[in-house]
């Protein structure tokens, strides 16, 4: 089977900061009650999902050293497309002069896991060069006013570049893709309407399904917890990703967080965080990495790349 490996990443985020003590300006709440609770000092706003999705994309494509117009295939992972249709995809197409297919997928905040299983799939049946962009802009549907929402989220992009990779033991290893509509009600957004959400029980279906995903994807490749390299989860909350790095066995300090200054991003958390551990420490030729998103639905996705080409 073909492998399709990551050539390009970029990143974009919210220009406009928002800080908890500016929160807590206006709202019941305190730097110490949501860093205590969710990890998050800051968030990013601004932006639509075409602005910041392009942003992001043109950083991905000059990396892999490739023309949009060569792209097979464009698929962008959001919830927040900046119109009901036409897709932010097709608008991406057109902006950055590729001439492809290209769809939106939503998956709430798993979205950019699903959308690295479907380029792997299209890779292994012979296309060569997909573009996977992650975008929200959750700040639309966010109340303001709601401080057990307002806290947790903010606006960014991210964007993969996916080819064939040239040895077969680097590339995606494994994908899962998940939904346990049976939770739907937990978190939803309606059309006019803001984010609404059971926090507690989010949080303890998250983890779960966390921990179940990465299992799998694990034995799926023949590999153990103590072979992962770097896991990139999906940042809604510090503790969740900690509750779920203890469940898994694996030392927190292999999880790649970006939350501290993002913010919940839905499906822009996962390639934002993956810059982050790129630019800290970098990712390593060979390094297993480990995705894994989860959201409203609930939605759960898990892919294991071994990094290089
Ligand atoms: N500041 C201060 N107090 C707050 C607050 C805030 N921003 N938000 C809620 N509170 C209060 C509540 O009113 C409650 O007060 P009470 O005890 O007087 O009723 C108390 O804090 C505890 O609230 P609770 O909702 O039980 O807190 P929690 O420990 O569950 O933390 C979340 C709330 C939202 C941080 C947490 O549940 C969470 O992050 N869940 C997951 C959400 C998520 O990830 N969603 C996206 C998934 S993709």
């Amino acid at each position: 089977m073909t492998r399709a490996t990551i050539t390009g990443l970029g990143t974009a985020v919210g220009n406009k900061v928002i800080t908890n003590h500016d929160l807590a300006a206006v709202l019941d709440t305190s730097d110490e009650w949501i860093v205590e609770r969710t990890g998050i000092h800051e968030r990013r706003v601004g932006g639509s999902c075409l602005e910041l999705g392009g942003q992001a994309a043109r950083i991905a494509l000059k990396e892999a050293e490739m023309d949009a117009s060569d792209l097979d295939l464009i698929i962008c992972a959001t919830c927040t497309p900046d119109q009901v249709f036409p897709a932010v995809s097709n608008r991406l197409q057109e902006d950055l002069g590729a001439a492809c297919g290209a769809f939106d997928l939503n998956a709430a905040c798993s979205g950019f896991t699903y959308a690295i299983s479907l380029a792997q799939a299209q890779i292994s049946a012979g296309m060569e060069r997909v573009l996977v962009v992650g975008v929200d802009t959750l700040s639309r549907f966010t109340d303001w006013d709601d401080r057990s929402t307002a806290i947790l989220f903010g606006d960014g992009a991210g964007a993969v570049v996916m080819e064939p990779a040239r040895r077969d033991d680097r590339g995606v290893l494994s994908t899962y893709m998940g939904s346990e509509g049976r939770f739907a009600d937990l978190l939803t957004c309606d059309f006019g309407d803001y984010i609404r959400m059971d926090g507690k029980e989010v949080f303890r279906q998250a983890v779960r399904v966390m921990v179940s995903a990465s299992r799998r994807v694990l034995a799926d490749a023949g590999l153990e917890p103590s072979d992962v390299t770097v896991v990139i989860p999906h940042q809604a909350n510090l503790r969740i990703i900690e509750s779920a790095m203890k469940r898994l066995g694996i030392p927190l300090g292999k999880a790649a967080t970006v939350i501290e200054v993002t913010g919940n991003t839905s499906s822009a958390s996962i390639p934002l965080a993956m810059g982050a551990a790129v630019s800290k420490s970098g990712i390593a030729d060979g390094d297993v990495v480990l995705l894994v998103g989860f959201g409203a639905g609930m939605s759960v996705a898990a892919a294991l790349l071994r990094w290089g080409r």
